[in-house]
This record gives structure tokens, sequence and C-alpha cells, in this order.
């Protein structure tokens, strides 16, 4: 079977919540101002109580609305594919299976959440959001969920991918979004770090500041984060969940999974789902695969840190290279982040999740492989999932194990990043120790 497809009803009707079943737990958010532990009111001026509610919730399932299960159908369940021609190519005895989210109306698994979020906002009487995006991607699907609710929606867009990605812009601007490159003249934080580095390329962290900035300053507003935050994690879960399923129904079980990793939101969405599983005794091994040039997983330090620049957000606890990090202009956006999402983290520090880095250059090279086996061009920051399902089909070519990953977006977008690299134009990067330590200097001391 190519393909294995769930039916409309078919589709999960709740989340499942990872927290209470991570071994040690998780840490909690903290008052940047007061270093204790953020009171609920803080965070409701940015935030609505039902989405607040996910973030701290201990309970394993969380339903899903009715009406948001209704546009997830749009284009949910996704389907499950045997990548059959990847493994001929490449002359291996795995299964190589992947999540297929490429499907949704902006191309990512990124509307599992922002249709969520929107909804809650809406039920809540929030008129307007504002949010940041890296790739592009999260904009999108923030702006497809605010359309769909008649909400507004204002995205701060990392200023080297509003110029490398204009079709993101466009996109957005059709489902009626406003967007504008970050930093910015609209926010004093945007001001400020354009006074004193005027031709800087942006970062999450400092679109994160900006829409934040703005959030906080307008009654009507409230912020939308796309990745990192328990909540954004738990929506994202359909994924695993609908994944399960399905290879139930391939007769298959997987040994490997594997996503790639800039928040965290797509591989925790994915990965999960099986955590219970492997708690029991199944022997899975969940790899995280991040770009060597943001290295947050295998090069950062587990600790209490901002979300943004401006240290707006409430700090949480996760590996991080330091909020005041610039990652390089490279080209898989979506995976320019400082931080990991706590979830990952905790994962990661009891050892379940096995973080990796990888260079551009060999997850374009996979990205090309997989267009031309699989038919379907990735989005760049999917290769680092293809690379890390490649390198574990072919660490042992005879070994008839199983591989599942999670191809987070479609490409067809990003074809200039593709150009660039057909031309020879991308280099690899690794980004030098003592930087990493100068932001790393930068966290904020927790007594
Ligand atoms: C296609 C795609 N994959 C992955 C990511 C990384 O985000 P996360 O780690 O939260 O899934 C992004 C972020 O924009 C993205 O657009």
């Amino acid at each position: 079977m190519k393909k294995i497809v769930l039916r409309d009803d078919e589709m999960p009707k709740v989340w499942y919540n990872v927290a209470p079943d991570i071994p040690g737990g998780l840490l909690p958010p903290l008052d940047p101002q007061t270093l204790k532990p953020i009171s609920p009111e803080k965070l409701g001026a940015i935030f609505p109580q039902g989405l607040l509610e996910q973030e701290m919730s201990t309970e394993r399932f969380i339903p899903i609305p009715e009406e948001v299960q209704e546009i997830y159908r749009i284009w949910r369940p996704s389907p499950l594919v045997r990548a059959n021609k990847l493994e001929e190519a490449l002359g291996v005895k795995a299964k190589i299976y992947f999540k297929n989210e490429s499907v949704s109306p902006v191309g990512s698994h990124k509307p599992n959440s922002a249709v969520a979020q929107a909804w809650f906002n809406k039920r809540e009487g929030v008129k307007r959001l504002t949010t940041e995006t890296g790739a592009g991607q999260w904009g999108s699907a923030l702006c497809f969920a605010t359309s769909k609710f008649g909400m507004q929606c204002k995205v701060y867009m990392v200023r080297v991918s509003y110029d490398q990605k204009p079709y993101r812009k466009f996109m957005m601007q059709t489902y009626g979004g406003q967007v504008v490159a970050s930093p910015s003249m609209d926010t004093k934080v945007g001001r400020d770090i354009l006074a004193r580095t005027p031709d800087t390329p942006g970062s999450l962290g400092m679109a994160v500041s900006e829409a934040l900035e703005e959030a906080l300053d307008r009654e009507d507003t409230n912020y939308a984060l796309g990745s990192v935050l328990n909540h954004v994690a738990l929506h994202q879960t359909i994924i695993g969940l609908e994944a399960k399923k399905q290879m139930e129904l391939a007769g298959d079980f997987p040994d490997v999974i594997i996503g790639c990793c800039g928040g965290g939101s797509n591989f925790a969405g994915l990965a999960c789902p099986f955590v219970p599983d492997y708690l029991e005794g199944k022997k899975i091994r969940f790899l995280g695969c991040e770009p060597a040039s943001c290295p947050s997983l295998t090069n950062g330090k587990l600790a209490y840190d901002a979300g943004d620049v401006a240290m707006l957000t409430p700090l949480l606890y996760m590996y991080t290279l330091g909020h005041t990090f610039v990652p390089p202009g490279f080209h898989a956006g979506g995976l320019r982040y400082h931080g990991m999402a706590p979830v990952i983290s905790a994962l990661t520090r009891e050892g379940i999740v096995e973080p990796v880095a990888l260079q551009q250059l060999e997850c374009f090279e996979a990205g090309l492989l997989f267009a031309r086996t699989e038919g379907i061009i990735p989005a760049p920051e999917s290769t680092h999932a293809i690379r890390g399902a490649i390198i574990e089909a072919l660490r042992d070519p005879k070994e008839p194990k199983t591989i599942l990953f999670n191809l987070s977006g479609t490409g067809v977008i990003d074809l200039p990043s593709y150009d660039k690299y057909l031309q020879g134009e991308l280099q690899d990067y690794e980004y030098p120790q003592e930087d990493i330590a100068k932001s790393l200097a930068s966290l904020p001391k927790i007594p």
C-alpha cells in the first residue's frame, strides 16, 4: 500500500498532552520580572483562558472543539505514505513512512495549532491577533485561521525571510493579514534594534518581541505563538495520533521516529503520542533533527530563558542558545529559533529524544533525492527530517527496521532556495563556539 488514509470520521477527537507522562515532569514558566512562577492573570493579558488551561494542564487527553475539527477536515486526516521509491533508491531493507503534513491549505503542519488558537481567542471575544513568523509558514497558517473566524491578524515577519520569500507574504495578504518586516518601525523594540543594528537579518526572537509589545499595548489584541509552548505542541499531536492509527492499518510500528526541530512543535506532534508506548517498554528511538547553524539541542544549555530578545515572554525551562542569539540567514528559516519547546527539552533531558545536528547542504541533497523519488518537493525545514531518515536507513542497509518521519511542509514556495542550492551558492555553516558562549552569557540569573 502506497498511502494509508483515514476516513473523516476516524480523525481523532482529542489531543494528547504528554506533560503528565514526562518522567521528572516540567518546570513552571517564570515571570521575567520577579523570577517567580508567573501568575495566570499576567499571562491572561496576552493569551485566552482556554489556551492557558491547556498550557498548564495535567490531563492526558483534551477534547478538540467541534468547530476546530470542522476546519481540520478541510485537509485532515492527512495521509501516511510509504516512501518505497526512496527506499529503492537507497537500496535499504528499512521501511520508510512519512506523515504528509504538506497537504494543508498553506502547505505545512502549522494550521493544526493556528486554527485551535484562533478559535479559543474568538470564543473569549478577541478580534485581533499579532504574531511572528520565520519562513512565513506560521504567519500564513494564522492568517488562514483568522480568516475562517472573521478575525484580523498582523504578522511580524523576520526580515531575511520577508526578502527571500515574498510568496508567503502574498499568501498572508490573500487571507487578509497585514505583514511587516521585523525588526520594524511599528514598535519600540523594533525601533531600538534598528537604531543599534540597521542591517540585522532579524530573528524569530526579535519578531516575537514586536508582536508581544503590540498585543500588550492594545486592548483588542492577543498574541499567538507558532511553536515552543505546551499548548502548541498539544495541538500538533493530532499528527502522531493519526499516524498511530495509520501505522496500525499498515500492520507496522515505528522503530525510529524523526522530525525536524525549530521550536519543536511538529516533532512533538508526531513523537509525543508514541511516548506512552516507549514508557511501557516498546523500543522506539526519537530523533530530533536541527540545523548545525542553530543547534539549541546539541549545543545549547538547559536553563530558564526568555523566548524573545526583549525578554517580554515568560521564562521557559528549555534548551537554549540564549535569547540574544541571532542565527545566520540560512535557508530553513523556520528552524532559526534560539530555544526548544519545554516538552522536547524535557524528553531530551530524560534521554528519550536523541538530538541530531545537520548541515544545510546534506539536507538539500536529501530534499532533492526525495523530490526525485517520491515526487514531493519538501520544505527546506522538512529536509532535515528526510536527511535524518536517510542516515538511519543507511546505518545498516540490511536491517529491516521501520522509520517514520514527519514531512512538515511543502517547498513549492521555497524554490528560490532550491535554485541557490542547485547553482552551488549555498554553504554549510557551524556557529562559532565563542559566539554561542557570548549569547549564553545573557541567560537570566535565576536565584
Ligand atoms: C515546514 C516547517 N517545518 C518545520 C518548522 C519548524 O517549526 P517547529 O519545530 O515548531 O515544527 C517550520 C517553522 O516555521 C516550518 O515552516
